[in-house]
């Protein structure tokens, strides 16, 4: 029963953002429950080196394309159903941060933001659907943040983009739940991954957010994929449109 709750054999998931940080533990656990990984990011020799890494747990393959490229995304999906008939689990994880004050930011850090975190994710996201849907069997996670419920200054478009991914996680969950398709979001707080590099190299912002969060400390990326898996395994059959928040406490204080 146990083993059976979060067992993926013989499904397919696509993770887009996969070559390093929160994706790549994803895929490695994914593929440690049994799914065939397919594994997202721009570049393809860092793409191939962490496929090696993910393939010591089991069956991976890469896909070479950046989200907010519209065509690739349809090509990718396309071309997954093809090869492998199905595609049961899509992972919309890809994502980038402009840190800048209010009177630098242009419209182009504005625009670039909002196409990778967000329209990307529903291109994504509605490509994998369809076919889900005439399956009878899909799930869509989208990785969004605290910034999906919380504000903070200088990051205005990676605020506006997490938030617009809780709505777009309500809106299919609304949308698609009849035809046995979930979508739910994840929210995680301070980890130390890539993206957070220019504030893990300031001592007083990392101490910063250690204050700020009950468990005093930071998250590592591989404290997050246990909440992926539960949201892709069977264990979360009847979860739907949910936010589930992992950032060690933060957000529940004041
Ligand atoms: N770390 C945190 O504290 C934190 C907190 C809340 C939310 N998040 C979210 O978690 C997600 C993963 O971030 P992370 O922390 O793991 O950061 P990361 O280590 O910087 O990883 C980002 C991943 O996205 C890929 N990527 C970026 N732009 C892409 C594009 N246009 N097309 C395809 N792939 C792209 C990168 O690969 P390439 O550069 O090789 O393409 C990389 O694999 C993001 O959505 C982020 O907003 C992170």
């Amino acid at each position: 029963m146990l083993q059976r709750l979060f067992d993926l054999t013989g499904q397919v998931a696509l993770i887009t953002g996969a070559s390093r940080g929160f994706g790549l533990e994803f895929a490695k656990l994914f593929a440690e429950a049994g799914a065939l990984m397919v594994i997202n990011g721009r570049h393809p020799e860092t793409l191939s080196t962490a496929a090696d890494v993910v393939r010591k747990h089991g069956l991976v393959e890469t896909a070479v394309f950046d989200v907010s490229d519209s065509a690739a995304v349809e090509a990718t999906i396309a071309a997954i159903e093809k090869t492998h008939g199905k595609l049961d689990i899509l992972v919309n994880n890809a994502g980038i941060n402009i840190r800048k004050p209010l009177e630098d930011v242009t419209l182009d850090d504005w625009r670039a933001v909002l196409e990778v975190d967000l329209t990307a994710a529903f291109a994504l996201s509605r490509a994998a659907a369809l076919g889900m849907a005439k399956r009878g069997y899909g799930r869509i996670i989208n990785i969004g943040s605290v910034l999906s419920i919380k504000g903070r200054a200088s990051i205005p478009a990676y605020t506006a983009a997490k938030h617009g991914l809780l709505g777009l996680t309500k809106s299919f969950a609304a949308e698609l739940g009849h035809a046995g398709v979930t979508c739910n979001a994840i929210a995680p707080g301070y980890f130390e991954t890539e993206i957070n590099r220019e504030l893990l190299d300031r001592p007083e912002f990392v101490q910063f957010i250690n204050e700020r969060t009950p468990l005093r400390r930071w998250g590592k990326p591989e404290e997050l994929a246990g909440a992926a898996l539960f949201l892709a395994s069977p264990a979360a059959s009847y979860v739907n449109g949910h936010l589930l928040v992992v950032d060690g406490g933060m957000t529940t204080t004041i």
